[in-house]
């Protein structure tokens, strides 16, 4: 038995790495699955890929209108909207004395507002659906502790465990769950260009920081998105109804909390 049969998921970043690999897995599990991104030809390219009931949406999570036009197009094409996976976000690192407004601002533009803004336009559209609705916002290892370089990042991540907190608790009244999961380290475009920061910033040679974070996580290894669609098909289904407001580790044993 599908465990999202019939359901309408919105996912951003979705185009490539995590995200897609939840659009596969609902897709899988009977979901209509929208793979919505900021580069519309990668989310066109992966949608024709995972087959026709997935589809293409433009959206920038750090523009308002960008958000509501992307609702607006779930409910055109899917009828409504049930699951929401908040994926979208970028990282920098850098010394704290070397941090940037611009860096400052854009991340917490797409991280944080990005995150807020597409959870409220998704529970506004649930709500007036009338039958509650799963919200999943991706917060991260980083959001648990800092990191010397990853002041930032860190802190949007922190940010987003504390909104899937407030949120969870404010919207349960609607029927609708937000709850987050924090992956550990995930291989894949993010991670390599992760790598290629700290290779300049330690002066490591390129795969040098991937070995060594791979070394010293408790599994073994980095995850791959596979790693996370149980989780992510977990909280989206049926079985999750009474979890309100948690942030999951699912990350080889890296974070006990
Ligand atoms: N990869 C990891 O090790 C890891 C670890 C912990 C948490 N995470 C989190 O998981 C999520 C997915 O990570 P990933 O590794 O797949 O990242 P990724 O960089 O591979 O993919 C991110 C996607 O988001 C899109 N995007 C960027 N800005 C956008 C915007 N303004 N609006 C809409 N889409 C935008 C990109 O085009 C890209 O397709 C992120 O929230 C990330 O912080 C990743």
């Amino acid at each position: 038995m599908k465990r999202l049969n019939g359901k309408s998921a919105l996912i951003t970043g979705a185009a490539r790495g995590i995200g897609r690999g939840f659009a596969e897995a609902y897709l899988r599990e009977g979901a209509t699955v929208a793979i919505a991104d900021i580069d519309l030809e990668a989310a066109e390219k992966t949608a024709a890929e995972l087959g026709d009931n997935a589809y293409a949406v433009q959206i920038d999570v750090s523009q308002q209108d960008s958000i509501d036009a992307a609702i607006a197009a779930v409910v055109a094409r899917a009828g409504g909207i049930d699951i929401l996976i908040n994926n979208a976000a970028l990282f920098d690192a850098a010394e704290t004395v070397d941090i940037t407004r611009q860096s400052y601002d854009r991340l917490y533009a797409v991280n944080v507002s990005g995150t807020l803004f597409t959870m409220q336009a998704a529970a506004k559209q649930m709500i007036a659906q009338g039958k509650g609705g799963k919200i999943i916002n991706m917060a991260s290892q980083a959001g648990r502790r800092g990191e010397p370089l990853v002041l930032v990042y860190c802190s949007t991540k922190a940010a987003v465990i504390s909104m899937t907190q407030s949120a969870g608790l404010n919207l349960i009244k609607h029927g609708i769950n937000v709850n987050a999961i924090a992956p550990g380290v995930v291989d894949g475009a993010h991670w390599d260009h992760v790598d290629a920061m700290f290779a300049k910033l330690e002066g490591k040679v390129p795969g040098q920081k991937k070995a060594e974070v791979a070394a010293g996580v408790p599994a073994g290894r980095f995850a791959l998105p596979g790693d996370l669609t149980g989780m992510a098909v977990f909280l989206a289904s049926g079985d999750s109804d009474y979890i309100v407001s948690q942030t999951y580790n699912v990350d080889g044993g890296q974070w006990m909390s």
